[in-house]
């Protein structure tokens, strides 16, 4: 039986950070045995906040590089850059035509953007879910390996696939964002606000490139408070984040023991920031060392990237051939 397909992309805008991790790349890298699986950096994306043309070969080679590093293997999946598949724009043009000026505006990462960048609201940024969903139904994906805050995203590359079936006849299954634990989730940031993420809360957001002492800087200024009063008392959403941070990256055992320190009153939050940011620093240092030595290797990300366009190029020229073919674009 053939594997089911499997696509996801990462924006090459900023460093790559725990929640990337955990809402994306760690599933990327599980699924390579069991699936066919297609990775890309998410450079076109990425030029909607018009990036410095210097920068902009050394974000997408840091991205390929972080993604090794976390263990994706460029022999198992395609690892490419978005911008080395010709087949994807022009999947976007032909599903433009089926996106309405006025669901995309209804998105809510549009309607942040707006709020953010008033001044920059270009025709890319409407229609960035468009280009997401071409990049998803050019390998006839099934499943999309994303963080919560892609979840919207995926719904509507499933409502584009559904209007092209049905108004050209059947082509695209219908992708479902995956996640292993079920649920899709959203790694918090350390200040007890919003999510961890590559343009906003730097300070609190703990980067894949983040040195040892600023990893443990940042652990130890999250937000906590005098400790509970009561046994067994909810807790603060800001507490509850460090919980949830420590369940990622430390063991099971130290999680359970400081959560009865809490249920018991006797927790001390700088004992616990302290475990986390040791456990953080063991977790995120092997990481770093490995995706640095990779991008000092430039020879071998242009291989790899090359290498893994051709894979992605084979399958997107059949889809683009069938697409162009049941709209009626068969002319000779
Ligand atoms: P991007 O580059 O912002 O994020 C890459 C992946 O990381 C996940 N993620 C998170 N997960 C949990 N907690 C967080 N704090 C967190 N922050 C980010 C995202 O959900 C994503 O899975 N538009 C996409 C890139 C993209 C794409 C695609 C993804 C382009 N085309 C096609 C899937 C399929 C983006 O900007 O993700």
């Amino acid at each position: 039986m053939s594997k089911e397909i499997v696509v996801s992309g990462i924006r090459s805008t900023g460093y790559l950070h725990l929640g990337n991790y955990f809402g994306a790349m760690k599933n990327y890298v599980k699924m390579q045995d069991e699936y066919d699986c297609y990775f890309f950096v998410a450079d076109y994306h990425s030029l909607t906040t018009h990036p410095d043309p210097k920068d902009l070969k050394a974000n997408v080679f840091r991205v390929a590089a972080e993604n090794i590093a976390c263990g994706l293997d460029p022999e198992k999946v395609a690892l490419y850059a978005q911008s080395d598949i010709p087949e994807i724009p022009e999947l976007y043009l032909l599903l433009n035509m089926l996106a309405y000026k006025g669901e995309l505006e209804k998105v809510p990462t549009f309607k942040d953007k707006v709020r953010q960048q008033p001044d920059n609201v270009n025709a890319g940024l409407l229609t960035y879910p468009v280009l997401m969903a071409a990049d998803v139904l050019i390998h006839k994906a099934v499943k999309v390996p994303v963080g919560k805050d892609q979840e919207q995203h995926v719904e509507m590359a499933r409502n584009f696939a559904n209007r092209f079936n049905h108004r050209y006849g059947e082509l695209f299954p219908e992708p479902q964002p995956f996640n292993f634990g079920s649920e899709l989730i959203k790694v918090p940031s350390l200040d007890g606000t919003g999510k961890m993420s590559k343009s906003e809360n730097l300070n609190a957001t703990i980067y894949l490139a983040d040195d040892d002492d600023l990893i443990r800087k940042k652990v130890m200024k999250a937000k906590t408070d005098s400790g509970p009063t009561e046994h067994n008392s909810e807790m603060p959403e800001y507490i509850s984040n460090i919980f949830l941070l420590m369940h990622l990256v430390s063991r099971q055992e130290t999680v359970e023991t400081y959560r009865s320190m809490y249920n018991n009153c006797t927790i001390r939050y700088g004992d616990m920031k302290k475990q986390l940011a040791e456990d953080m620093v063991a977790f995120i240092a092997p990481i770093r060392d490995k995706a640095a030595a990779l991008q000092a290797d430039e020879d071998q990300l242009k291989k790899i990237l090359k290498e893994g366009a051709i894979k992605a190029r084979e399958s997107a020229s059949k889809t683009i051939a069938a697409a162009r073919k049941q709209i009626g674009i068969n002319y000779y």
